[in-house]
């Protein structure tokens, strides 16, 4: 948070930014992780009153969708247009209240973007130069010459192969500014989170930067360099900038100066080295302050991997919204898996989540307190009466339990928050049985005590009301009207949720639906998993003629030997036999066999393979294994029973 220096009054600034997400697909339920994590984040800060500015958007520019708009027909912007609609809407479900939208084909970007190169080039710190190298268009990156050979000439993140780019580039001098950017993460120690991200980072720069071409000449769909338009800016350069040009650097001095440094950039962790790296060193050349926090989350994973666009097994958050509400959903992204690790998402969790902690702890919080004032007090909210010790717990609680909200939301664990707050509610729903406020209410002696209880009861939720505004949209809406309050939750101060004693007694609660129905578990969970979006890119395999299937020469093979290679850890040497001859192939399977499990093992292998070299040896063949999507586990394939080398596979 920046204080205000010039003192004229105006509230201290917070500013948290996304990334900007990529046009070329819909977005799956991995990249609502993000966004609605950095949601709720700028909704509490908002709801402390500060001036918070909360950016996001989209990334639009690159080969990747160039291609993609040429393989549906479409111009490139509006390909990107239809997707930004989607996306848009996409967010509108999900409450995200952004301050702004940046597209990085908004003409200002794009004119600051250009500004800001031909201010480092001025600078010297960008310079032209010949380049060529390995490069994935997936990532639209370029890759070194070890990466190329450990990665087998593949890029394990889209399965496609390196191209070789050769061409006339400009370069950005990241190794002038290692040392600095060093000092300045090691003196900072809330720079980067979490700490294993941060370790990552310095190992990194400490084996040396090398410079970063930031120019293309390969396609046309990005931001030229003025002085040089036959050049595109690299993606990465024109993406990251999106920090600063949509709070007006260059443009409006007086808004930049209010928001920069951004407080925090919230990121996926696979794009640490981007915001940790470039963008800061992209800073520096500007003689720009760095961001004060970027805190790199994990991956919300599926149990076949990674959820992916390039892989297919994405979750559609659209159609979760529509089964479960918004609420639900929003509470599982930001319960169920502490920020900062990696996780699985399964349905099964959604929905047991939304049964026990919103329909049963809160939900259920919400109608017993309702439903006893209406019958011991004809539906008024009660003044509180004569206090007994246990009936300090809760007011007690409830301040130790919003410190712990605070504190948990200043170091991004919002889990932790909500664990805190759903500690609040387990004590007030235990609370209940300890008092037995419908039996206190029924003596005369004692009612004055069940005005207490039931006071207590719905101040919390009054409080609860407040608190969860920045994680759920609608629950604090039904409370706030359920209690009978008037006027709009979301306009409360954290101040409101602080004081204890803001419930004004003789307020007539209404009694309403069930806050969250139980989703029954019979007919929804574990019936149907998400089924897996079809992707969008590579259709279904055509289907293939028996004949051309018998062009493989399938065949069963015995393993005689089999050894490490040295200085390649994934792969294998065999020597194996198939029928009376023996060949030696290389196979990727060091990380799942030790060489000792598989001397005498029957496999199959692919027989009329042309023979390649790897590691310069010769491979004469291929066997066959199946994996999972995420190359975490993998089996060999193997006749049911042994079968004489050599035998045909059909
Ligand atoms: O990376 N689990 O865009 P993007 C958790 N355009 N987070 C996930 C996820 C998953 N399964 N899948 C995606 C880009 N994300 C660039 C950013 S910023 C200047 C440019 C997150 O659309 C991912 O980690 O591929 C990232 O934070 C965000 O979604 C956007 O990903
Ligand atoms: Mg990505």
């Amino acid at each position: 948070m920046k204080k205000e220096q010039t003192g004229n009054g105006r509230r201290d600034s917070f500013y948290i930014t996304t990334p900007i997400y990529y046009t070329n697909d819909n977005l799956h339920i991995g990249h609502t992780y993000t966004t609605v994590a950095a949601d709720a984040i700028a909704r509490f800060r908002r709801l402390q009153g500060l001036d918070t500015f909360f950016l996001t958007g989209t990334d639009e520019h690159g080969q990747k969708v160039q291609r993609r708009a040429e393989a549906s027909g479409k111009d490139p912007k509006a390909f990107v247009d239809a997707i930004v609609v989607r996306i848009k809407d996409l967010w509108a479900k999900l409450g995200i209240s952004y301050d702004d939208f940046i597209r990085t084909t908004d003409p200002t970007h794009e004119r600051v973007v250009q500004q800001i190169f031909e201010k480092i080039l001025a600078k010297g710190d960008i310079y032209k130069a010949e380049y060529e190298g390995w490069y994935c268009t997936g990532c639209e990156a370029f890759f070194t010459e070890t990466q190329y050979k450990d990665l087998g000439g593949r890029c394990p993140d889209h399965d496609t192969p390196f191209e070789r780019l050769r061409e006339e580039s400009y370069f950005f001098r990241l190794g002038k500014y290692a040392d600095r950017l060093l000092r300045h993460i090691e003196t900072h120690p809330d720079f980067i989170q979490p700490v294993s991200r941060r370790n990552e980072i310095v190992s990194f720069i400490k084996q040396g930067l090398e410079d970063l071409c930031v120019s293309r000449t390969t396609f046309s769909w990005g931001i030229p360099i003025p002085s040089d338009p036959k050049h595109v800016i690299y993606v990465w350069f024109d993406a990251l900038s999106n920090y600063i040009t949509a709070i007006g650097y260059l443009t409006d001095e007086e808004k930049f100066r209010r928001y920069w440094p951004a407080d925090v950039h919230l990121i996926g962790k696979e794009i640490t080295r981007f915001h940790c790296i470039i963008w800061p060193i992209i800073l520096m050349a500007l003689d720009l302050p760095l961001p004060k926090k970027v805190f790199g989350h994990g991956w919300l994973q599926l149990e076949s991997g990674k959820m992916s666009k390039s892989r297919g097994n994405v979750v559609d958050p659209l159609v979760l919204i529509d089964k479960y509400g918004v609420d639900a959903v929003r509470y599982y992204l930001l319960r169920e898996v502490p920020f900062g690790a990696d996780g699985y998402y399964t349905e099964d969790a959604l929905v047991l989540r939304t049964n026990v902690d919103l329909a049963n702890d809160l939900g259920n919080l919400l109608s017993r307190t309702t439903a006893m004032i209406n019958q011991a007090f004809g539906g008024r909210i009660p003044e509180p009466g004569p206090v007994e010790a246990i009936d300090r717990e809760l007011p007690d609680l409830a301040k130790i339990v919003l410190d712990e909200v605070q504190k948990a939301i200043d170091d991004l664990e919002i889990s932790t928050a909500l664990a805190a707050l759903w500690k609040l509610i387990d004590r007030s729903n235990k609370y209940i049985d300890e008092t037995s406020p419908w039996a206190l209410a029924r003596d005369e002696k004692t009612r004055g005590r069940a005005g207490t209880v039931l006071y207590n009861l719905a101040e919390t939720l009054r409080i609860l009301g407040v608190a969860l505004t920045p994680f759920l949209l609608e629950a604090p809406r039904e409370i706030w009207k359920q209690l009978g309050l008037d006027g709009d939750v979301t306009k409360s101060t954290w101040a409101d949720a602080v004081e204890w004693g803001k419930l004004p007694p003789g307020t007539n609660v209404r009694r309403g639906a069930p806050l969250f129905p139980r989703i029954d578990t019979k007919t929804e969970a574990g019936k149907e998993e998400p089924k897996p979006e079809v992707p969008a890119a590579p259709a279904a395999p055509a289907l293939i003629s028996i004949d051309e299937f018998r062009k493989l020469d399938l065949r069963v093979a015995r393993v005689l030997t089999a050894e490490r290679v040295a200085g390649a850890d994934k792969l294998l040497r065999l020597e194996i036999q198939v029928g009376e001859e023996k060949r030696q192939i290389v196979a990727g399977i060091a990380k799942h066999y030790a060489p000792e499990e598989l001397a005498g093992k029957q496999i199959v292998v692919v027989a009329n393979l042309q023979p390649a070299k790897i590691r310069g040896l010769e491979s004469n063949g291929m066997l066959l294994a199946a994996s999972t999507e995420d190359g975490t586990q993998l089996g060999l394939v193997a006749p049911e029973r042994p079968i004489p080398p050599g035998s045909r596979v059909k």
